[in-house]
Protein backbone atom coordinates (compact mmCIF):
# COMPACT_ATOMS: atom_id res chain seq x y z
CA UNK A 1 0.00 0.00 0.00
CA UNK A 2 1.24 3.48 -1.10
CA UNK A 3 1.76 6.06 1.70
CA UNK A 4 1.07 8.67 0.54
CA UNK A 5 -2.74 9.86 0.91
CA UNK A 6 -5.11 8.79 -1.75
CA UNK A 7 -6.83 11.95 -3.38
CA UNK A 8 -10.36 12.33 -2.45
CA UNK A 9 -13.04 13.06 -4.86
CA UNK A 10 -16.97 13.64 -4.93
CA UNK A 11 -19.17 11.58 -6.81
CA UNK A 12 -22.05 14.23 -7.14
CA UNK A 13 -25.21 11.71 -7.97
CA UNK A 14 -26.16 8.41 -7.28
CA UNK A 15 -24.96 6.20 -10.02
CA UNK A 16 -23.44 2.18 -10.09
CA UNK A 17 -22.49 0.45 -6.89
CA UNK A 18 -19.67 -0.88 -9.06
CA UNK A 19 -18.63 2.04 -10.67
CA UNK A 20 -18.56 3.61 -6.89
CA UNK A 21 -16.57 0.22 -5.89
CA UNK A 22 -13.59 1.04 -8.70
CA UNK A 23 -13.21 4.10 -7.88
CA UNK A 24 -12.70 3.33 -3.83
CA UNK A 25 -9.85 1.22 -5.18
CA UNK A 26 -7.98 4.61 -6.08
CA UNK A 27 -10.14 7.29 -3.85
CA UNK A 28 -10.89 8.90 -0.77
CA UNK A 29 -15.16 8.47 -2.00
CA UNK A 30 -17.93 11.20 -0.70
CA UNK A 31 -21.01 9.09 -2.43
CA UNK A 32 -24.08 11.05 -2.82
CA UNK A 33 -26.51 7.48 -3.51
CA UNK A 34 -29.07 9.25 -2.03
CA UNK A 35 -29.08 11.17 -5.37
CA UNK A 36 -29.81 14.62 -3.66
CA UNK A 37 -29.59 17.20 -6.55
CA UNK A 38 -26.81 19.73 -4.96
CA UNK A 39 -27.75 23.44 -5.89
CA UNK A 40 -24.10 25.06 -7.42
CA UNK A 41 -23.38 26.26 -3.67
CA UNK A 42 -23.31 23.13 -2.26
CA UNK A 43 -21.75 21.78 -4.83
CA UNK A 44 -18.69 24.40 -4.16
CA UNK A 45 -19.38 23.42 -0.62
CA UNK A 46 -18.88 19.31 -1.19
CA UNK A 47 -15.81 20.02 -3.36
CA UNK A 48 -14.06 21.03 -0.28
CA UNK A 49 -10.76 19.03 -0.56
CA UNK A 50 -11.80 16.91 -3.53
CA UNK A 51 -8.96 16.61 -6.32
CA UNK A 52 -11.54 15.11 -8.72
CA UNK A 53 -15.65 15.01 -9.20
CA UNK A 54 -17.72 13.02 -10.83
CA UNK A 55 -20.48 14.70 -12.07
CA UNK A 56 -23.38 14.71 -14.68
CA UNK A 57 -25.31 17.27 -16.60
CA UNK A 58 -26.94 19.04 -14.49
CA UNK A 59 -24.35 19.62 -12.52
CA UNK A 60 -22.98 23.59 -13.17
CA UNK A 61 -19.28 24.29 -12.36
CA UNK A 62 -18.37 27.42 -13.32
CA UNK A 63 -15.42 29.98 -12.49
CA UNK A 64 -16.77 30.41 -8.82
CA UNK A 65 -17.31 26.56 -8.16
CA UNK A 66 -13.46 26.39 -9.32
CA UNK A 67 -11.98 29.55 -7.44
CA UNK A 68 -13.34 28.07 -4.22
CA UNK A 69 -11.57 24.70 -5.08
CA UNK A 70 -8.46 25.26 -5.60
CA UNK A 71 -7.20 21.70 -5.02
CA UNK A 72 -9.69 20.38 -7.41
CA UNK A 73 -7.62 19.13 -10.89
CA UNK A 74 -10.00 17.39 -12.81
CA UNK A 75 -14.30 17.23 -13.19
CA UNK A 76 -15.55 14.26 -15.40
CA UNK A 77 -18.96 14.57 -16.96
CA UNK A 78 -21.50 11.36 -17.23
CA UNK A 79 -22.62 12.76 -20.65
CA UNK A 80 -21.17 13.67 -23.64
CA UNK A 81 -22.96 17.67 -23.70
CA UNK A 82 -21.09 20.06 -21.08
CA UNK A 83 -22.73 22.90 -21.32
CA UNK A 84 -22.98 22.58 -18.03
CA UNK A 85 -19.10 23.65 -17.92
CA UNK A 86 -17.60 26.48 -18.66
CA UNK A 87 -14.60 25.74 -20.02
CA UNK A 88 -12.62 28.98 -20.40
CA UNK A 89 -13.26 28.40 -16.50
CA UNK A 90 -11.71 25.59 -16.71
CA UNK A 91 -8.58 26.68 -18.56
CA UNK A 92 -7.97 29.61 -16.39
CA UNK A 93 -8.41 27.83 -13.56
CA UNK A 94 -6.02 24.79 -14.81
CA UNK A 95 -8.61 22.00 -14.32
CA UNK A 96 -9.30 19.01 -16.44
CA UNK A 97 -12.82 18.68 -18.15
CA UNK A 98 -14.32 15.23 -19.52
CA UNK A 99 -17.13 13.89 -20.87
CA UNK A 100 -18.24 10.66 -22.54
CA UNK A 101 -18.30 10.45 -25.75
CA UNK A 102 -18.66 7.56 -28.50
CA UNK A 103 -20.00 5.10 -25.58
CA UNK A 104 -23.21 6.60 -26.33
CA UNK A 105 -23.82 6.89 -29.86
CA UNK A 106 -25.43 4.24 -31.16
CA UNK A 107 -28.10 4.21 -27.74
CA UNK A 108 -28.72 7.78 -28.39
CA UNK A 109 -29.03 7.27 -32.02
CA UNK A 110 -31.73 4.31 -31.41
CA UNK A 111 -33.28 6.65 -29.12
CA UNK A 112 -34.04 9.52 -31.93
CA UNK A 113 -34.88 7.50 -34.41
CA UNK A 114 -37.36 5.94 -31.86
CA UNK A 115 -38.52 9.16 -31.02
CA UNK A 116 -39.10 10.48 -34.24
CA UNK A 117 -40.91 7.30 -35.79
CA UNK A 118 -43.12 7.47 -32.13
CA UNK A 119 -43.60 11.59 -32.89
CA UNK A 120 -44.51 10.57 -37.16
CA UNK A 121 -46.82 7.67 -35.94
CA UNK A 122 -48.35 9.49 -32.94
CA UNK A 123 -47.76 6.52 -31.13
CA UNK A 124 -47.61 8.66 -27.63
CA UNK A 125 -51.04 10.07 -28.59
CA UNK A 126 -52.92 7.19 -29.35
CA UNK A 127 -51.67 5.23 -26.64
CA UNK A 128 -53.48 7.77 -24.41
CA UNK A 129 -56.80 7.65 -26.17
CA UNK A 130 -56.85 4.03 -25.93
CA UNK A 131 -55.86 4.38 -21.97
CA UNK A 132 -58.67 6.90 -21.85
CA UNK A 133 -61.25 3.99 -22.65
CA UNK A 134 -61.93 6.07 -26.28
CA UNK A 135 -61.00 3.37 -28.66
CA UNK A 136 -64.27 2.05 -29.93
CA UNK A 137 -64.36 1.34 -33.38
CA UNK A 138 -62.08 1.24 -36.29
CA UNK A 139 -62.20 4.14 -38.63
CA UNK A 140 -60.23 5.26 -42.19
CA UNK A 141 -58.07 7.58 -40.50
CA UNK A 142 -57.94 7.22 -36.96
CA UNK A 143 -54.47 8.50 -35.86
CA UNK A 144 -53.71 8.70 -39.39
CA UNK A 145 -49.79 10.23 -39.40
CA UNK A 146 -46.60 10.23 -42.01
CA UNK A 147 -44.52 7.79 -43.45
CA UNK A 148 -40.73 7.24 -41.81
CA UNK A 149 -39.68 5.24 -44.71
CA UNK A 150 -38.56 7.02 -48.17
CA UNK A 151 -39.17 10.71 -46.60
CA UNK A 152 -37.02 13.40 -45.77
CA UNK A 153 -34.65 13.21 -42.94
CA UNK A 154 -33.29 16.49 -41.84
CA UNK A 155 -30.52 16.80 -39.21
CA UNK A 156 -29.55 19.66 -37.51
CA UNK A 157 -26.07 19.01 -35.93
CA UNK A 158 -23.81 16.60 -37.54
CA UNK A 159 -21.38 14.82 -34.82
CA UNK A 160 -21.29 11.47 -34.23
CA UNK A 161 -24.86 11.18 -32.70
CA UNK A 162 -26.46 13.05 -36.12
CA UNK A 163 -23.85 10.64 -38.55
CA UNK A 164 -25.31 7.39 -36.48
CA UNK A 165 -28.76 9.06 -36.99
CA UNK A 166 -28.46 9.71 -40.65
CA UNK A 167 -26.96 6.14 -41.32
CA UNK A 168 -30.16 4.63 -39.56
CA UNK A 169 -32.41 6.95 -42.23
CA UNK A 170 -30.38 6.06 -45.87
CA UNK A 171 -29.44 2.43 -44.77
CA UNK A 172 -32.34 1.14 -43.04
CA UNK A 173 -35.13 3.12 -44.07
CA UNK A 174 -34.58 4.63 -47.76
CA UNK A 175 -34.82 7.86 -46.84
CA UNK A 176 -33.05 11.31 -48.34
CA UNK A 177 -30.83 12.50 -46.08
CA UNK A 178 -30.67 16.28 -45.72
CA UNK A 179 -28.33 17.88 -42.77
CA UNK A 180 -26.83 21.57 -41.75
CA UNK A 181 -24.00 21.63 -39.81
CA UNK A 182 -21.46 24.70 -39.25
CA UNK A 183 -18.68 22.43 -40.89
CA UNK A 184 -19.49 20.29 -43.47
CA UNK A 185 -18.24 16.68 -43.66
CA UNK A 186 -15.90 15.31 -45.90
CA UNK A 187 -16.96 13.91 -48.97
CA UNK A 188 -16.47 10.14 -48.14
CA UNK A 189 -17.75 10.28 -44.71
CA UNK A 190 -21.52 12.13 -46.39
CA UNK A 191 -21.34 9.11 -49.21
CA UNK A 192 -20.98 6.86 -46.35
CA UNK A 193 -24.12 7.94 -43.94
CA UNK A 194 -25.35 9.16 -46.98
CA UNK A 195 -26.66 12.45 -46.89
CA UNK A 196 -26.17 15.83 -48.40
CA UNK A 197 -25.38 19.30 -46.71
CA UNK A 198 -27.84 21.95 -47.02
CA UNK A 199 -27.86 25.47 -45.93
CA UNK A 200 -30.54 25.87 -42.99
CA UNK A 201 -33.34 27.00 -45.00
CA UNK A 202 -32.96 24.42 -47.21
CA UNK A 203 -33.12 21.96 -44.34
CA UNK A 204 -36.38 23.83 -42.79
CA UNK A 205 -38.11 23.99 -45.97
CA UNK A 206 -36.96 20.12 -47.16
CA UNK A 207 -37.19 17.92 -43.88
CA UNK A 208 -40.50 15.94 -43.20
CA UNK A 209 -38.59 15.17 -39.83
CA UNK A 210 -36.76 17.09 -38.63
CA UNK A 211 -34.07 15.78 -35.63
CA UNK A 212 -31.96 18.48 -33.45
CA UNK A 213 -28.19 16.85 -32.49
CA UNK A 214 -26.23 19.76 -32.07
CA UNK A 215 -24.53 20.63 -29.20
CA UNK A 216 -26.29 23.79 -26.77
CA UNK A 217 -23.89 26.83 -27.01
CA UNK A 218 -25.32 30.53 -26.62
CA UNK A 219 -25.27 30.92 -30.37
CA UNK A 220 -27.44 27.94 -30.76
CA UNK A 221 -30.35 29.04 -27.86
CA UNK A 222 -33.89 29.33 -29.66
CA UNK A 223 -31.87 28.33 -32.58
CA UNK A 224 -35.46 26.71 -33.70
CA UNK A 225 -37.99 29.48 -32.60
CA UNK A 226 -41.38 31.04 -34.47
CA UNK A 227 -39.74 31.67 -37.37
CA UNK A 228 -37.64 28.64 -37.84
CA UNK A 229 -40.82 26.89 -37.44
CA UNK A 230 -42.96 29.24 -39.67
CA UNK A 231 -40.23 27.51 -42.42
CA UNK A 232 -40.93 23.90 -42.03
CA UNK A 233 -43.50 21.84 -43.59
CA UNK A 234 -46.97 21.80 -42.03
CA UNK A 235 -47.04 18.01 -42.33
CA UNK A 236 -43.33 17.98 -40.78
CA UNK A 237 -42.56 16.67 -37.19
CA UNK A 238 -39.83 18.05 -34.67
CA UNK A 239 -37.21 16.24 -32.73
CA UNK A 240 -35.28 17.12 -29.86
CA UNK A 241 -32.60 15.37 -28.65
CA UNK A 242 -30.21 17.45 -28.01
CA UNK A 243 -30.92 20.13 -25.16
CA UNK A 244 -33.02 22.30 -23.76
CA UNK A 245 -32.75 25.98 -24.68
CA UNK A 246 -31.81 24.75 -28.28
CA UNK A 247 -36.21 25.19 -28.58
CA UNK A 248 -38.03 27.77 -28.08
CA UNK A 249 -41.00 25.80 -25.95
CA UNK A 250 -43.71 28.31 -26.06
CA UNK A 251 -42.82 29.05 -29.61
CA UNK A 252 -43.06 24.76 -30.18
CA UNK A 253 -46.35 24.64 -28.25
CA UNK A 254 -48.00 27.09 -30.06
CA UNK A 255 -47.02 25.83 -33.39
CA UNK A 256 -48.29 22.69 -32.40
CA UNK A 257 -51.61 23.76 -30.82
CA UNK A 258 -52.41 25.80 -34.38
CA UNK A 259 -50.80 22.34 -36.21
CA UNK A 260 -48.64 24.58 -37.72
CA UNK A 261 -46.45 21.44 -37.74
CA UNK A 262 -47.66 18.19 -37.52
CA UNK A 263 -46.33 16.87 -34.64
CA UNK A 264 -42.68 16.84 -31.97
CA UNK A 265 -40.94 14.44 -30.16
CA UNK A 266 -39.04 15.76 -27.02
CA UNK A 267 -36.71 14.51 -24.91
CA UNK A 268 -35.10 17.44 -23.66
CA UNK A 269 -36.97 20.97 -22.33
CA UNK A 270 -36.32 24.47 -21.45
CA UNK A 271 -35.51 24.66 -17.44
CA UNK A 272 -35.99 20.47 -17.02
CA UNK A 273 -36.74 18.72 -15.16
CA UNK A 274 -39.93 21.32 -15.26
CA UNK A 275 -41.80 21.61 -18.48
CA UNK A 276 -43.23 24.55 -20.43
CA UNK A 277 -46.59 23.05 -19.27
CA UNK A 278 -48.21 24.37 -22.53
CA UNK A 279 -46.34 21.24 -23.88
CA UNK A 280 -48.58 19.50 -21.74
CA UNK A 281 -51.78 20.27 -23.11
CA UNK A 282 -51.21 19.51 -26.62
CA UNK A 283 -52.06 16.34 -27.70
CA UNK A 284 -49.43 15.94 -30.69
CA UNK A 285 -46.21 15.81 -29.01
CA UNK A 286 -44.32 12.75 -27.62
CA UNK A 287 -42.41 13.87 -24.23
CA UNK A 288 -39.83 11.92 -22.63
CA UNK A 289 -37.23 12.41 -19.14
CA UNK A 290 -34.17 13.19 -20.82
CA UNK A 291 -33.62 9.48 -21.28
CA UNK A 292 -31.67 9.00 -25.05
CA UNK A 293 -28.58 7.52 -24.17
CA UNK A 294 -30.46 5.48 -21.30
CA UNK A 295 -29.64 1.73 -21.95
CA UNK A 296 -28.29 -0.21 -18.98
CA UNK A 297 -25.05 -1.09 -21.23
CA UNK A 298 -24.64 2.45 -22.73
CA UNK A 299 -25.40 3.95 -19.08
CA UNK A 300 -22.83 1.62 -17.49
CA UNK A 301 -20.11 2.08 -20.30
CA UNK A 302 -20.75 6.27 -19.34
CA UNK A 303 -19.62 6.05 -16.21
CA UNK A 304 -17.40 3.62 -16.35
CA UNK A 305 -15.77 5.67 -19.04
CA UNK A 306 -16.26 8.97 -16.37
CA UNK A 307 -14.34 6.82 -13.76
CA UNK A 308 -11.45 5.88 -15.92
CA UNK A 309 -11.08 9.82 -16.37
CA UNK A 310 -10.69 9.97 -12.82
CA UNK A 311 -8.36 7.45 -12.20
CA UNK A 312 -6.30 8.44 -15.30
CA UNK A 313 -5.18 11.98 -13.94
CA UNK A 314 -5.20 11.30 -10.31
CA UNK A 315 -4.96 7.42 -10.14
CA UNK A 316 -1.01 7.18 -10.34
CA UNK A 317 0.35 9.30 -7.59
CA UNK A 318 2.64 11.84 -9.05
CA UNK A 319 2.01 10.93 -12.81
CA UNK A 320 -0.10 13.50 -13.99
CA UNK A 321 -1.47 11.30 -16.65
CA UNK A 322 -3.87 12.76 -19.68
CA UNK A 323 -7.64 11.61 -19.28
CA UNK A 324 -9.05 9.52 -22.09
CA UNK A 325 -11.64 12.07 -23.44
CA UNK A 326 -10.59 15.48 -22.43
CA UNK A 327 -12.45 18.28 -23.63
CA UNK A 328 -9.66 20.67 -23.13
CA UNK A 329 -6.50 19.16 -24.24
CA UNK A 330 -3.51 21.52 -25.06
CA UNK A 331 -6.03 24.62 -23.65
CA UNK A 332 -4.30 25.09 -20.49
CA UNK A 333 -1.51 24.21 -18.07
CA UNK A 334 -3.06 21.79 -15.37
CA UNK A 335 -2.41 22.20 -12.04
CA UNK A 336 0.24 20.07 -9.70
C1 LIG B 1 -26.98 13.53 -22.40
O1 LIG B 1 -27.77 14.38 -22.63
C2 LIG B 1 -25.58 13.64 -22.68
O2 LIG B 1 -25.12 14.73 -23.05
O3 LIG B 1 -24.87 12.65 -22.53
Amino acid sequence: MSSSPRPAILVARAVFPEILELLRQHFEVEDNQADTVFSKQELARRLQGKAGAFTTGGDRVDAEVLAANPQLRIVANMAVGYNNFDIPAFNAAGVWATNTPDVLTESTADFGFALMMATARRMAESEHFLRRGEWTKWAYDMFAGSDVHGSTLGILGMGRIGQAIARRGHHGFGMKVVYHNRSRLPAETEASVGATWVDKATLLAQADHLVLVLPYTPENHHCIAAAEIAQMKPTATLTNIARGGIVDDAALAEALRERRIAAAGLDVFEGEPALNPALLSVPNVVLTPHIASATVATRRAMARLAADNLIAVLGAPGQGGQPLTPLNAGQFTPRA
